[in-house]
């Protein structure tokens, strides 16, 4: 049993406070809003993440996961602080520290006992070395402190179980001492452990994100090539995926990513190479390939619809990915606004992710479930690919449309199927389905040769 402090109760904080506390550790969960934390005593969660609840619970319940604002309480008797604060997108794309900052000045200011500082939160190449530098400044008097990075690879909607069953635990410190004893707290998660410097550990992080979200616009640049040649990219990418070398993951074309994390990661690994001279190609394709994928369904429904103006477009789905209510990024909210500028009313439904839409932006009409959110639309766009949407009466949903059109940004639905509820589907990069749609009696052209 470790005495350990988290800064921070965000996903990425409350997760692993409550991961360690689980694995039997004592864990003080610190943050600086009053009222999360308050909520959090009281069994409150600010977050919607599948199973954290009934951790949160067991733990609170067992005393080994306790909630403070005060630095002092929480430092008391830790052996290891994690930062996981949250590291939001700056103005040129650069990751705006000053929450790391701020903790780091008064980690320094409260310890009183020597203390091994982990930063969770994705931070530039660079900050473990700053966040050091902070510590020493800060503090009144000098006490022996070690800095480890150890990023998080959590997904939403599954942090529990990536926290439960890590792919690998990465760390970095000139300190090796300090990191064995952060390799010592992660041996029951039973994950190879890579340790590493500190600029290393935190550039595998980026560099993850970034090829992730690099196999993401691959897949929907060859959707749209498969759309062109008539082939099924769903199809093409189960065929890819056998070879281990290219692998099954992350070859769903479709919306293209959103999220907290990969839109905001490579922008700023993009701004750091940038600010030491670097041009990197490779990831300006990928961010633009990616914000083509929200304009390209607009136009797919305009497509179908005709006439955007004045029609009415259902969103099926809000959230920027099932099993979450983050809508950060989501690519919901900007084919909502593309639809509502280009003069369309947009209503939507989502399982989870209404209320924070409606905050966000009070336009979108909310509807209370899918047959609802049907009635009266000229077309109905899948943007998340919940469960629930993969079950729906397809009939009475087609009955309660205006107008049988379906845009599947997710590719969830079987084309033939669709056609035979009596919709006129088009998913992403179904090339093949789009020319039964079409039935087109144009002649022939041989393979290769330019479309006239
Ligand atoms: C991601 C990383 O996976 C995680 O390791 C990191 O630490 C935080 O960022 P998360 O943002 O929760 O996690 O979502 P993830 O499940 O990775 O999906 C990211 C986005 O990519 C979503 O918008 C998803 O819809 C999209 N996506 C994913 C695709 O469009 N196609 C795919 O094949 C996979």
């Amino acid at each position: 049993m470790k005495n350990i402090c988290v800064i921070g109760v965000g996903y990425v904080g409350l997760v692993t406070a409550a991961g360690f506390a689980d694995l039997g550790n004592r864990v003080s969960a610190l943050d600086i809003n009053q009222e999360r934390i308050d909520h959090l005593r009281q069994g409150i969660l600010p977050i919607f993440e599948p199973g954290l609840e009934e951790v949160v619970r067991r733990n609170v319940g067992a005393g080994r996961l306790t909630f403070t604002t005060s630095y002092a309480e929480a430092l008391q008797a830790a052996e290891f602080a994690f930062i996981a604060v949250g590291t939001p997108e700056g103005v040129d794309g650069e990751a705006d520290l000053q929450y790391v900052r701020a903790a780091a000045e008064a980690i320094a200011r409260a310890m009183n006992h020597p203390l091994i500082v982990i930063n969770k939160s994705t931070v530039p190449v660079g900050t473990g070395d700053w966040v050091a530098d902070i510590i020493r400044a800060h503090q009144p008097e000098s006490i022996p402190f070690a800095v480890v990075s150890c990023p998080e690879f959590l997904r939403e909607g599954s942090a529990i179980f990536d926290f439960q069953n890590p792919a690998r635990t990465v760390l970095g410190s000139l300190d090796r001492e300090a990191a064995s004893k952060v390799a010592q707290l992660h041996l029951p998660l039973r994950a190879p452990i890579v340790i590493t410097d500190l600029r290393t550990a935190e550039m595998i992080k980026y560099a993850s994100n970034a090829f992730l979200a690099t196999k993401i616009s691959f897949i929907n640049e060859i959707a749209n090539i498969c759309e062109a040649l008539g082939a099924d990219v769903k199809e093409v990418a189960a065929g890819m995926g056998y070879d281990p070398r290219i692998g099954r993951y992350f070859l769903d074309a479709g919306l293209g990513y959103g999220g907290s994390c990969f839109p905001k990661d490579v922008k700023a690994l993009t701004y750091m190479a940038q600010v030491q001279g670097r041009n990197p190609h490779l990831l300006a394709a990928v961010m633009e390939i990616n914000d083509d994928r929200r304009r390209l369904i607009v136009d797919r429904v305009a497509e179908l619809v005709g006439e955007l103006h004045g029609a009415t477009i259902g969103l099926l789905g809000l959230a920027f990915k099932p099993n979450t209510d983050d809508i950060r990024d989501a690519p919901a909210l900007s084919i909502a606004r593309l639809l509502q500028e280009r003069g369309a009313q947009v209503r939507a439904y989502d399982p989870v992710a209404m209320e924070g839409t409606a905050r966000l932006a009070p336009s979108i009409e909310m509807k209370p479930d899918p047959y609802a959110l049907a009635e009266g639309c000229q077309a109905l766009v899948v943007c998340t690919e919940w469960n629930e949407f993969r079950n729906l009466d397809l009939p009475r949903l087609c009955k309660a449309m205006r107008k049988p059109n379906i845009v599947d940004g997710r590719n969830i639905y079987d084309a033939g199927e669709m056609r035979q509820a009596g919709f006129h589907y088009r998913g992403v990069g179904r090339g093949y389905n789009d020319a039964l749609e079409a039935k087109p009696a144009a002649a022939a052209a041989a393979p290769g040769e330019k479309r006239r």
